[in-house]
């Protein structure tokens, strides 16, 4: 395979839908936030393409910062178990904290950050996701704003990696059931 986008099954939206999704949502966070100087946070690595673009599109003082939690091992699952990886540099006491994620899948990783904030001393805490998948929610958290539901579908690209894969794609894809197998087969002797 020698192109990235052969690892795609078929487009789910295109660079044209997530432009729409982050101007909206940029417009909404512009309003909603009016007057307030925001602490953006990335968690890395999925929400970086995302929050680029979200940022340019909010008309608001922002402090930006990431933080890498990690709950999914190489495959298509999640672990379950969530560990810091990355801290904020920043002191999050009493400032209005925007979490910015790709995908809320179980709502593990989500939960986990508010969390986190909420016991480090912010202000307030939201969050602003592109895609919202409620079928594999596990864990109740509050998705106050996001650019659109998916499907139980494995998602690539704009952020979202296969196997650390794929996140330079510049719209959000399907994964071909090949790709998965291929990296199953390769790695089934793992462990
Ligand atoms: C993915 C995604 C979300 C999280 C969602 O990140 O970017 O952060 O999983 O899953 P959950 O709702 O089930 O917790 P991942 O842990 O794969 O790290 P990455 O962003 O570096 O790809
Ligand atoms: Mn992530
Ligand atoms: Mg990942």
């Amino acid at each position: 395979m020698k192109s990235i986008h052969d690892a795609v099954d078929h487009k789910l939206f295109s660079e044209e839908d997530i432009d729409e999704m982050t101007t909206r949502l940029g417009k909404q966070l512009t309003k909603d936030y009016a007057g307030k100087r925001v602490l953006v946070v990335g968690a890395l690595k999925g929400a970086i393409f995302f929050m680029v673009d979200l940022l340019k599109k909010m008309d608001l003082p922002c402090d930006i910062d990431f933080i890498d939690v990690s709950s999914y091992g190489n495959g298509t699952e999640s672990s379950g178990k969530i560990t810091v990886t990355h801290d904020l540099e920043a002191d999050v006491t009493g400032r209005d904290v925007l979490i910015v994620e790709d995908i809320v899948d179980t709502g593990l990783t989500l939960k986990f950050m508010k969390d986190e904030m909420i016991k480090r001393g912010a202000k307030s805490v939201k969050c602003c996701v592109l895609l919202n998948k409620t079928a594999r929610r596990t864990t109740e958290v509050e998705v106050e704003y996001y650019g659109t539901h998916v499907g139980n579908e494995f998602v690539i690209g704009y952020g979202m990696d296969f196997a650390g894969l794929y996140r330079n794609l510049p719209y959000v894809g399907v994964i071909k059931p090949q790709v998965v197998e291929e990296f199953s087969k390769k790695h089934e002797n793992d462990n």
